[in-house]
């Protein structure tokens, strides 16, 4: 399967590195919501689910993580551990984030608000959402 990652570019100087990304240059969408995931405890598995709808890129920002990707077909496995990776996430992809290092900080860009109706929380819903889709193609 496709994994979709992005390797930004560091403003590195001799004070050290910044990181700028614009949307629709450095990533396929408009941002309408930011939010991230830290002190997360050890052995915790997140996420278990896909979107109808919504786009993110995933950078983890400190420490490190390992994000599961299941397009109902094929799987991939995918290892965050430098603030100047990102990962995009179509909607139609189950994922699962895990392996967080206690210092991880997992930061999500999201093309859309908060919407629990677009959430799709059943793997069985989910292979039906990915069946109906390749129907309509
Ligand atoms: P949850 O969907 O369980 O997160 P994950 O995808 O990492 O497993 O979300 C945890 C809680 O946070 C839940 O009560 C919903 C809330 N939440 C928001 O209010 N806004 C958001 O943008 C997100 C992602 C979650």
């Amino acid at each position: 399967m496709e994994v979709k990652t992005y390797t930004f570019t560091p403003h590195g100087d001799d004070r050290g590195q910044l990181i700028a990304l614009e949307e629709y240059k450095d990533f396929p969408f408009s941002v309408k919501r930011v939010y991230y995931i830290y002190d997360t405890l050890a052995g915790v598995v997140r996420g278990h689910h896909a979107h109808k709808c919504l786009k993110q890129i995933l950078i983890c920002v400190h420490g490190s993580c390992k994000i599961h990707l299941d397009d109902g077909h094929d799987t991939a496995e995918v290892l965050l551990d430098t603030p100047n990776k990102g990962l995009f996430i179509a909607n139609d992809m189950w994922r699962e984030m895990y392996d967080f290092s206690p210092d991880a900080v997992l930061m999500v860009l999201a093309s859309e608000l908060y919407d629990e109706s677009d959430y799709i929380r059943d793997y069985d819903e989910f292979k039906k959402f990915v069946a109906s889709k390749e129907s309509e193609k």
